[in-house]
């Protein structure tokens, strides 16, 4: 039985996918976190008694506890990031840390470890920004971050092709688009606007709302890492995405239409700076490749989303009230960031 380590994994995708390794293979999991205030343990404790899950909490730039816990994995399979653009243009040096330095760490532990592979999840965002009539992203379009976290992420990417290129460390790299689905913490742009309707608060919508997004339910993205994982080529990028191109404010009408609230609930807001106007995955290489397409219709997936808000008051209230973290104080009983 192989076992993966996975960083992140208490994270809105991380848990995904640690949730279905538990349930659907065979694996066992050891789930590297820090519990950042977007890590919360709530989002696994449907599996947290299972025998081949094991959560251990500790930064990904700790170089003694990543070279201790590769010893013994199979593959490292690595989510942890700082994540929400918002926060990265308030301030780049938590995303420095983690995203670059942590990576590296983690990148030198595995290699020290002889860790058979080593996938780095990345994202659409390093390819920059495209114009309405261009064509997709591909795996060879250049790199062109325009927000710090976009920056950091294409910088850990550089990092993981240099293990590969210099040292011949079997690593894969995935770049995937926008992801919605349950668990999502509450700063991102479909849960924010499914509790703001909730709760009858404006719903803020940036700029002109017509910036456009490629979404993908996070269940098919993390089927796609894990084909990634078990077949892909050492050495390779591969896109993913939901071939699925939303307008911000298409999806904000939506969410309110399918809670059966007002459009007057819409406020335009102050753009972000630096907005990317429009992300597109193009998704050939992984379908020919492993054999790997998103199988979530997009209606279908943001009702079930948006009906999961609807349903689990308790899990938002609590991080909105700042309990959770009161929690990890008493359980760690240290300073939290
Ligand atoms: P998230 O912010 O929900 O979760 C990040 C997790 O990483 C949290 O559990 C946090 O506690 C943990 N973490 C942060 N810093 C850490 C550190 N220094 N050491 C150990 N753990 C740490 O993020 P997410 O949306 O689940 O994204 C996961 C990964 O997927 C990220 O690498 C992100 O760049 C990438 N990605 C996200 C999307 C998306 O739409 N959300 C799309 C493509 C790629
Ligand atoms: O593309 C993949 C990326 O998607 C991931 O790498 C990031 O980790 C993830 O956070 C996400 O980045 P975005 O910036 O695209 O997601 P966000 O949910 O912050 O915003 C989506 C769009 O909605 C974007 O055009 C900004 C807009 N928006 C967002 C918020 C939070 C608003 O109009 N109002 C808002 O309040």
């Amino acid at each position: 039985m192989k076992t993966i380590l996975v960083t992140g994994g208490c994270g809105f995708i991380g848990s995904c996918f640690v949730r279905m390794l538990i349930r659907e293979t065979g694996y066992s999991v050891v789930n590297l976190d820090a519990l950042t205030y977007a890590g919360n343990l709530a989002n696994l404790d449907d599996i947290a008694g299972d025998r081949r899950y094991r959560f251990v909490r500790g930064r990904i730039e700790d170089a003694g506890l990543v070279a201790e816990l590769c010893r013994g994995v199979d593959a490292v399979v690595h989510f942890a990031a700082e994540s929400h653009v918002d926060r990265s243009i308030e301030d780049a040096s938590p995303f420095v840390t983690t995203n670059v330095l942590g990576t590296q760490v983690l990148l030198d532990a595995a290699r020290a470890a002889g860790v058979q592979r080593f996938v780095h999840v990345s994202t659409d965002e390093v390819y920059g920004s495209l114009g309405q009539g261009d064509p997709p992203f591909e795996e060879t379009t250049p790199l062109a971050p325009n927000s710090p976290y976009a920056a950091s992420k294409a910088g850990s990417d550089m990092l993981v092709r240099a293990a590969w290129k210099t040292y011949g460390m079997p690593v894969l790299i995935t770049r995937c688009s926008n992801n919605y689905g349950p668990y999502q913490f509450p700063e991102k742009l479909i849960p924010l606007m499914t509790i703001n309707a909730l709760e009858g608060r404006p719903l803020p919508v940036y700029g002109d709302g017509r910036n456009v997004r490629d979404w993908i339910f996070v269940d098919d993205h993390c089927r796609g890492i894990l084909a990634v994982l078990e077949k892909g080529r050492p050495g390779e990028v591969y896109n993913l995405g939901g071939e699925c191109e939303k307008e911000n404010i298409e999806i904000v009408r939506l969410i309110l239409e399918i809670l059966g609230k007002p459009e007057e609930l819409i406020q335009y807001v102050d753009d972000r700076p630096g907005h990317d106007r429009r992300y597109a995955m193009a998704i050939e290489k992984v379908k020919r490749e492993l054999g790997w397409s998103p199988a979530t219709d997009f209606r279908a997936g943001l009702e079930r989303t948006v009906q999961w808000y609807c349903d689990h008051r308790q899990w938002w209230e609590q991080i909105l009230s700042g309990e959770y973290m009161e929690f990890y104080r008493r359980q760690y009983g240290e300073r939290l960031q």
